[in-house]
């Protein structure tokens, strides 16, 4: 690839490629350069420290932050957010750099990562962004419950479902970011997640103008509390907890869904 004459070599190659930069110009906005910077640090740092593997390194718009970003099509204004595995940062990051308005945690529980995610969001400046280095399973006595949860590649819907939604509020929404098996995984797991508090999964897409592919993602609305411990199947019942919910939602950049 040829350099450009009037940018160090490091800054260029963590441009969005151009077939993704309408893209990405239309997620991260004014966050583009932030955007840009947390490129550079996974392809770099992140690889050198094993949190990305090498051959993501010239795919990470495409595959990883677009991928991530997308959902910020199905967060509410001013919602507070658990991003829960979160890695190397996917998808709070994305999500914190193209939605300040959000309050995020990124919940991991492997000090390696955990440590990355603190340098990042210094070195991004993200003052919204918290993380905490604990297991789903152990953080909801630490953490208030979240409006939006969301992960990406982090378990079976089942498993998912059991972490997930201890940490959401009753009414708020787990949206975990899927592959191919979401469809088959939503059927397979139905009954485990209203098992764990949560109304059927709806398997949709995120970004569906903007990306090729979109992001397919498995959205479930925290419908009740269940007991915590062994016997998650126990309901405490919340009377008036109303199917569909109010929440308000918006495009990724303040325009409409
Ligand atoms: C496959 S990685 C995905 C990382 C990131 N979300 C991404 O999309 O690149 C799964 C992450 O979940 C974390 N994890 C595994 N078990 C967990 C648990 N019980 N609670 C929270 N995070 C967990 C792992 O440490 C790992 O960072």
């Amino acid at each position: 690839m040829p350099s450009q004459p009037d940018e160090p070599a490091r800054s260029w190659r963590h441009t969005p490629p151009d077939a993704v930069r309408a893209a990405a110009e239309h997620y991260f906005g004014e966050g583009l350069a932030r955007a840009q910077r947390y490129a550079e640090l996974l392809a770099t740092d992140g690889v050198v420290r094993g949190l990305i593997g090498p051959r993501e390194a010239p795919r990470l718009w495409e595959r990883h932050l677009l991928n991530s970003v997308a959902v910020a099509e199905r967060i509410p204004d001013g919602a507070s957010v658990v991003d829960v595995g979160s890695g190397a940062g996917l998808p709070g990051i994305p999500l914190a750099i193209a939605r300040p308005d959000l309050t995020v945690v990124l919940l991991e529980p492997l000090l390696r990562r955990a440590t990355f995610l603190e340098e990042v969001v210094a070195a991004l400046g993200l003052e919204r962004v918290s993380v905490m280095r604990a297991r789903a399973e152990d953080a909801a006595d630490r953490l208030s419950p979240a409006e939006v949860v969301v992960s990406r590649a982090l378990a079976p819907l089942d498993r998912l479902a059991a972490w997930c939604l201890p940490l959401t509020a009753v009414g708020g929404h787990v949206v975990a970011v899927k592959g191919a098996s979401a469809a088959e995984e939503a059927e397979t797991h139905q009954a485990a997640v209203r098992r764990a508090g949560g109304a059927d999964p709806v398997v949709d897409v995120c970004g569906a103008s903007m990306l090729d592919p979109p992001a397919t993602v498995i959205d479930i609305r925290r419908d009740r509390a269940v007991r915590a411990g062994p016997d998650r199947a126990v309901q405490t019942g919340l009377p008036g907890v109303q199917s569909g919910g109010n929440r308000r939602s918006r495009g990724p950049r303040g325009g409409p869904r």
